[in-house]
């Protein structure tokens, strides 16, 4: 039972009491963070979201007060009305804006009493495992490390919109209950009670949309956004994530990276204090495929791969030979630490694991190159080391680490074995922030199972100028006006200029072998739209759960969401998704046919 809160009001919030205020008679609303009774004195750290202050129950301030403090425990919710006063000399903490003064408390009241709880708020203790977290995710986020995370991303968000109302930018919302959209994910389905039989598509992005209003003359756009995708969940992946949504009309890609990346200085400076250094780096994809093996790459050290597949032409190493022989390639990475043979060894392994045969390296002699040693020292010839030598230069004491394999695993394998290396031998710093565009992305990949070209990004993604006759002659070379940008090895935000020709946009279709009438089915409205006095246009979408992750330092995407979803896509406090009953069903239609 609590006490009523009456005419009571909170003069400020508690971890905002400085030593300002000394001598003022305040009054205080929060948590019971940790209670300690020393004899006479009882002591109250009290929690709010800005912070905790020291709270003073004396029985020489107040009998009563005092008295009562003696039932509190940890999570009561209480006010205290007193008088803020210096600590005694030898008891401050100068860390915390709180930790000169305390509360000396005249009158306490017990607005409402806390069960014990299933773990403690209090960072220091350790983190509860996931799942309890998720189930009491209302206790999770008192705790001060979820509650920065939430103010952060509130500051971000701010950030955001702020400046694009500078940069002349409207935030316009688009419909949540609408039809598929190409992202390539899964949609989720919303049944229509009114219309039997038929479905809602959750959007994947407001791809469409964004693009109609470019037609309709809003040539600047942004939203932030959720959007909805039935995919594999992972560390940085939810069903329903956010986006910041952009789309702009008579623009080239050089404005889009230019305003994105004054968006990107807007949000650090105002969320870490951090000055950007612009313009950001760029690499092609072609470029960042050859040099680390994926189009994300975290550029914040070296360990960079070289393909070396021409110089082992003729190699004696079988293995390799018949990789060569099969089209495929050898890289190699080279580190400037020694490893030991037990971390070699767990490479080697690590890389098995991920689908290729393995690792295999030499390490240079203290006489320097080409005297090496290890298992492929055997194998390579006096000229083989001559070329190596001169592409990669290695010194005394290096290790060279090389793979053969199909083009794929060599670059996805040796890309993860780049990144537990950089880990295992502490070259990633933290603290650091590197972004890079990764430009001119294929337009098409070629769909083994279906025997097909699809779109890489979506099929209204305008190829390079100088590359539109490739889509007649060699689909697969074509490359699109699309981007990424990537910060510290994470895809933070992607898009393209989009088509706005009727006749380019039929060449695509038919290069995808999307029919008229197929078009027509899934785009229709945007088709017929285009016909309608379509302005240049393209855009891009962050996804900022990923951006706020990294701002926080948070190593999942769940730490930075307020209510999230667990890896099977459940709410663990909600409990959904949950049965619906036969009543429901009936009036959407649907009939069950999970086993019961
Ligand atoms: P794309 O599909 O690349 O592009 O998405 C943009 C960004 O959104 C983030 N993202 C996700 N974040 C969390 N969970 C997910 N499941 C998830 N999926 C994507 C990524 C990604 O870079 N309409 C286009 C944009 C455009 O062309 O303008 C689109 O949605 O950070």
């Amino acid at each position: 039972m609590g006490e009523a809160l009456g005419d009571l009001k909170r003069t400020c919030y508690c971890g905002d009491v400085g030593p300002e205020r000394i001598g003022q008679e305040i009054t205080l609303m929060g948590w019971v963070n940790r209670r300690r009774d020393l004899g006479g004195l009882v002591f109250i750290d009290l929690r709010d979201r800005a912070g905790i202050v020291q709270v003073v129950f004396n029985p020489e301030t107040s009998k009563e007060a005092h008295t009562k403090a003696s039932a509190l425990r940890n999570e009561y919710v209480i006010a205290v009305k007193g008088k803020v006063a210096e600590r005694p000399e030898g008891t401050e903490n100068r860390e915390l804006k709180t930790g000169t003064i305390e509360i000396q408390t005249k009158e306490l009241f017990i607005l409402s009493e806390s069960s014990p709880l299933p773990f403690h708020i209090d960072d220091e203790e350790g983190e509860a495992a996931e799942n309890l977290r998720l189930k009491y995710r209302y206790l999770d986020l008192r705790r001060p490390k979820m509650q920065r995370n939430v103010i952060l991303r509130d500051r971000a968000a701010q950030a955001v919109r702020d400046y694009f109302h500078e940069q002349g930018f409207l935030e316009v919302e688009t419909p949540f209950l609408t039809k598929s959209t190409p992202e390539g994910a899964r949609d989720y389905l919303v049944p229509s009670r009114v219309n039997p039989g038929q479905f809602y598509a959750l959007p994947q992005s407001p791809q469409l949309f964004k693009q109609l209003l470019m037609i309709s003359g809003y040539d600047r756009y942004f939203q932030i956004v959720r959007c909805f995708r039935d995919e594999d969940l992972r560390a940085d992946r939810q069903p329903e994530f956010t986006q910041i949504d952009v789309e702009m009309s008579f623009i080239d890609r050089e404005d889009i990276y230019a305003t994105m990346e004054g968006l990107m200085k807007a949000v650090f400076k105002n969320t870490l204090g951090i000055d950007l250094s612009l313009p950001f780096p760029r690499i092609t994809y072609d470029e960042a495929m050859a040099r680390y093996g994926v189009d994300n790459p975290d550029v914040r050290f070296g360990l960079e791969m070289t393909d070396i597949s021409d110089i082992l032409k003729e190699t004696e190493f079988k293995a390799f030979a018949d990789v060569l022989q099969r089209g495929g390639i050898i890289k190699a990475i080279q580190a400037d630490r020694d490893l030991s043979r037990k971390d070699l060894d767990g490479l080697h392994e690590f890389a098995r694991g991920l689908g290729a045969e393995g690792l295999n390296w030499v390490k240079v002699g203290p006489e320097g190159w080409p005297k090496v040693s290890g298992p492929l020292a055997k194998f390579l010839s006096q000229e083989e080391k001559a070329g190596l030598g001169k592409r990669m230069n290695p010194a005394p004491g290096n290790i060279l680490l090389f793979m053969g394999d199909s083009a794929k695993v060599v670059n996805d394998v040796l890309g993860r074995v780049r990144l537990q290396l950089g880990r295992q031998l502490n070259l990633i710093p933290s603290g650091v922030f590197k972004f890079v565009w990764v430009t001119d992305f294929p337009l098409l990949e070629y769909d083994q199972a279906e025997k097909k070209w699809s779109a890489k990004h979506h099929p209204f993604t305008s190829p390079l100028d100088d590359d539109l006759p490739l889509l007649s002659t060699d689909p697969g070379r074509a490359r699109a006006k699309a981007y990424d940008l990537v910060l510290n090895g994470s895809e933070i935000g992607g898009g393209s200029l989009r088509i706005y020709r009727r006749e380019v946009q039929s060449r695509l279709f038919q290069t995808l072998g999307i029919g008229p009438e197929e078009a027509k089915e899934k785009f229709g409205f945007l088709l017929e739209a285009l016909e309608f006095g379509a302005p240049p246009h393209g855009g891009i979408a962050f996804g900022f759960d990923r951006l706020v992750m990294i701002l926080c330092g948070a190593e999942s995407i769940r730490d930075v969401i307020a209510f999230p979803k667990t890896q099977k896509a459940t709410d663990l406090m909600t409990e959904a998704p949950s049965s619906a009953d036969s009543r429901q069903l009936a009036e959407l239609s649907l009939r069950m046919m999970v086993p019961k």
